[in-house]
């Protein structure tokens, strides 16, 4: 099949929270369709220009601009009461999501049961917790694998009452085998009925929308040359596969996710944008090999605003980690970096990067299997700290020049070029090379 365009990633290469959604937003005007392709509302994109800040769950983070469409593909979760959420809240500023947002009707649907799970695998976890935003991701995927789960589509088949009955009754079982307190359990202070009769009242809107078959669509967007970008969520070491098992989301965050959760070919995908910050961050818990627990660490979460965007937990910061950025970069094929945050590190005197692990006295530069349970001892490279503001800084090349050296460091260990660096929240503070 003759297609005439192809589609390009941005996805995450570390454990999520990198600014895909202010990058996404930035390279709209260069798309016609963004389409979402794996996660749900675990993720929490964050968009601000005009003064304005908002944060995405499931919508795809082109919404703010009228005249692109905006697809979730049939590899991303919906919880429709959150769904819906997310559509008042851009309706408070003027966004009118019904006009841009087509859904695919394979997407699965997060029951609140899914969520009460969420937690009830959480609490019997005792201290192996993953950490997990309880937004019943996990569970919601385990249905979607076992072949017992519900999606967009069937909300419009007169027997969906009876299937969800069915379901949530094996969730209770599967809860109540735990030992969990359903009676207990609440969801934004609501008891499990009281929220599901909120979710029930959201299917109305979500069977409002253009719900389609989007690998169809899109592959049709491709025919006619029109131009389409996938949006990760999470990040590539949270990935099922490839990131520190079991802490890990349930997705196939990679840019082979594109493929399964869009319907396109391997041989449709274009460039791809692998997105990092200057330094690293996690939220939840799993291996985290620069995580910093001194001063430091601190000021770079103060300075970075780094809290969760969906639970508001604080995150862990470290340095940037180059094992572990070069194995996203293997696993994804990216073509080109995005680095953000530097700004954070301007007053730093020194800025440090792992180049290597040193495991058993052994020097490596590969992930191993064992991540979570060997001690990793990082080996670091300094660099001289920038000590400037970015602000104001228009173009790439007025960088300052230790931290364009600090840069191209990333690109020589990764043998991959840069194309922007973002040096504020602000959608105007992008630099492209
Ligand atoms: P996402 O999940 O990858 O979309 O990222 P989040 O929105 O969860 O977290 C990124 C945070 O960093 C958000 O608060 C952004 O507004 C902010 N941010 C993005 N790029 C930059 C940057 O270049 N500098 C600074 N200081 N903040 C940034
Ligand atoms: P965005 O798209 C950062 C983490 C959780 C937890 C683990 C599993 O904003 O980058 P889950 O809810 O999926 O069962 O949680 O994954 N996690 C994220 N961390 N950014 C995210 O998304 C995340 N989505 C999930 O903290 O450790
Ligand atoms: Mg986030």
């Amino acid at each position: 099949m003759q297609l005439k365009s192809k589609v390009d990633v941005l996805l995450g290469l570390q454990w999520g929270d990198e600014g895909k959604g202010k990058v996404v937003d930035v390279l709209t005007p260069h798309y016609d369709v963004i389409a979402r392709f794996q996660g749900g509302p675990n993720a929490g994109h964050t968009l601000e220009f005009n003064g304005m800040k908002h944060v995405l769950h499931i919508i795809p983070s082109g919404i703010f601009h009228p005249d692109k469409l905006n697809i979730i593909g049939n590899g991303v979760l919906i919880e429709p009461r959150i769904l819906s959420q997310e559509v008042a809240a851009l309706r408070e500023k003027q966004v009118d999501a019904k006009h841009n947002l087509y859904i695919s009707k394979k997407a699965h649907l997060i029951l609140p049961s899914h969520r009460l799970l969420d937690a009830a695998n959480e609490q019997a976890k005792g201290n192996a917790k993953i950490g997990s935003t309880l937004k019943g991701i996990g569970p919601a995927y385990t249905d979607k694998i076992a072949r017992t789960g519900l999606r967009v589509g069937d909300t419009l088949e007169f027997d969906f009452c009876e299937k969800y009955e069915l379901l949530k009754l094996q969730h209770l079982q599967m809860a109540k085998t735990l030992g969990f307190d359903t009676a207990a359990f609440r969801i934004d202070g609501m008891t499990l009925e009281e929220y599901e009769q909120q979710w029930m009242a959201s299917l109305d809107l979500l069977r409002s929308f253009h719900l389609i078959n989007s690998e169809y669509f899109i592959n049709d967007c491709l025919r006619q040359g029109r131009r389409v970008l996938a949006e990760g969520a999470q990040g590539s070491m949270l990935d099922v596969d490839f990131g520190s098992y079991p802490f890990v989301t349930s997705s196939s965050t990679v840019t082979a996710g594109v493929c399964s959760g869009l319907g396109v070919a391997p041989s449709s995908i274009g460039r791809v944008m692998g997105i990092t910050k200057a330094y690293c961050t996690r939220v939840g818990a799993g291996p985290f090999p620069t995580e910093l627990f001194d001063d430091t660490g601190r000021t770079l979460c103060e300075l970075g605003h780094e809290y969760g965007a969906t639970t508001g937990r604080s995150r862990r910061c470290g340095w940037i980690d180059l094992p572990a950025l070069r194995y996203a970069c293997m696993l994804n094929g990216v073509t080109d970096l995005i680095v953000t945050k530097p700004d954070v590190m301007n007053d730093f005197d020194e800025v440090l990067m792992c180049d290597s692990y040193l495991i058993n006295g052994e020097k490596t530069d590969e992930i191993p299997f064992e991540f979570n349970a060997v001690e990793i001892q990082p080996n670091w490279k300094h660099y001289a700290g920038w000590k400037q503001s970015l602000a104001g800084i228009e173009s790439f090349d007025k960088l300052p020049q230790r931290l364009l050296d600090y840069l191209h460091a990333i690109e020589e260990a990764t043998q991959t070029p840069i194309m922007a660096v973002s040096t504020s929240p602000d959608r105007k503070d992008t630099l492209f090379k």
